[in-house]
């Protein structure tokens, strides 16, 4: 074989090879060929932050299956960077892998700084990934905490429902209708299933119920207190429906829940000072200063306390105790004076003659009197021996009486 020959064999083979790994589905030979550009994010804390993992975009990125495919199945993975999990804060949530994913949470201000999110997406026929790391933002609200928040439980929506953007802008215009505030704005949207609620049966139109918290810095408008009056609980919990004198503006697409209305409002007080981020060293403040020793300190005192307090309190308990059962003692006599003559007398008799069957018994050691034993004559007094040899008036031992008449 020719060397140009050999070399084209030499290259075709390569790139059959090639061609093949780069059609195995396990990202991890190969991470660079399945990874998206990072994509940065900001969110305020203290409000609502929605990303949407949109299917488009990771399905162009799957090597197979974005021929016209649409319906390819995608789920997704998220963890914090370097970490199993996601944030505290942070909750997936995708319906079926036909659906986008969410990530959605609402970050408070001890999250401020960046945090790198890992999102991978799976391609369920092909079984591909492709990786993509957000790097998401929390910069700290310009205003503050909104110190008036109200949460109102929607009954017909499922948490993802909720989350795109114009949903929640529709929810804020009818939340203006019932609390007059140009400020109002969504802080937190939570899945009634994770206050405990409970998944809804498979039927048409039943949803899971979602909490969405509003805010604003103007006080609650009269209606909504009177949603959350005493009397109103009182129908609450009675069945009925709340005392609300304005317009439900929510109705029809979002059905409130007006019994689980709950309003909070924040201690008006300045707001406490954040954590200040520094340069990250600590600054120099010279040598350890250990603390100087305790001087010793006289236990005495304390010790005898602790110890003869209560053998003191013990000591005049025994005394108290044998007092009462020495001298306060009132026995035999006293029972004898409250019983009558007659039953006393009973009494010891019974107890005179058992007293000396006892004694009887006791002294049962002699021998047995004769007229018990066998085989005795009593006008004789002769003694037969049992054995019939040596019997001789065995008749007339027979058939004497064993007692005298
Ligand atoms: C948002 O809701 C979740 C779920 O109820 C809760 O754990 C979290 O503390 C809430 N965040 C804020 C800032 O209220
Ligand atoms: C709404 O509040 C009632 C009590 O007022 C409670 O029993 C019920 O579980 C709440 N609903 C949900 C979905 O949390």
């Amino acid at each position: 074989m020719e060397v140009p020959e050999l070399l084209q064999v030499v290259v075709l083979a390569a790139m059959a090879l090639g061609g093949s790994w780069a059609t195995l589905p396990d990202h991890h030979t190969l991470p660079d060929h399945h990874t998206l550009p990072d994509h940065r994010l900001s969110s305020e804390a203290g409000a609502i932050f929605v990303h949407e993992l949109e299917r488009e975009l990771f399905q162009e990125a799957f090597v197979n299956g974005h021929e016209g495919d649409d319906a390819t199945p995608i789920t997704f993975q998220a963890h914090l960077q370097d970490h199993p999990d996601l944030p505290r804060w942070l909750r997936y949530v995708q319906r079926d892998p036909l659906q986008p994913g969410y990530l959605y949470g609402c970050p408070t201000a001890s999250e401020l700084g960046t945090h790198g999110i890992e999102v991978l997406a799976y391609n369920r026929h092909t079984y591909e990934t492709v990786a993509q790391l957000l790097l998401l933002t929390i910069i700290p609200a310009p205003d503050g905490e909104p110190p008036y928040q109200g949460e109102f439980l929607v009954g017909n929506r499922n948490v993802e429902e909720m989350l795109p953007e114009e949903v929640q802008e529709m929810f804020l215009q009818a939340t203006a209708g019932v609390w007059d505030q140009d400020d109002l704005r969504v802080i937190n949207i939570t899945s009634a299933l994770d206050r405990g609620g409970r998944v809804p049966l498979p039927i048409e139109g039943r949803k899971e119920g979602v909490y969405v918290k509003v805010g604003s810095h103007g006080a609650f408008s009269p209606c909504l207190a009177s949603a959350t009056s005493p009397q109103s609980r009182l129908r609450c919990s009675l069945g009925q429906q709340p005392l609300a004198d304005c317009y439900d503006s929510f109705a029809p697409p979002f059905s409130i829940q007006w019994c689980n209305l709950t309003l909070l409002q924040l201690r008006p007080g300045p707001t406490a000072p954040g954590p200040v981020w520094g340069s990250g060293v600590l600054e120099d403040a010279g040598d350890f200063q250990p603390p100087t020793e305790a001087t010793p300190r006289d236990l005495l005192p304390g010790f005898l306390v602790t110890l003869l307090v209560p053998l003191l309190v013990a000591l005049l308990l025994c005394l108290l105790l044998g007092y009462l059962m020495c001298c306060r003692r009132e026995g035999v006599q006293k029972r004898n004076l409250e019983t009558s003559d007659l039953q006393l007398f009973h009494h010891t008799t019974i107890r005179g003659d058992t007293e000396e069957l006892r004694h009887m018994a006791g002294s049962r050691d002699v021998p047995r009197p004769l007229s018990t034993l066998p085989m005795f004559n009593v006008r004789t007094g002769q003694r037969l021996s049992p054995l019939p040899a040596a019997r001789e008036g065995a008749r007339d031992g027979a058939r004497a009486p064993l007692l005298p008449p």
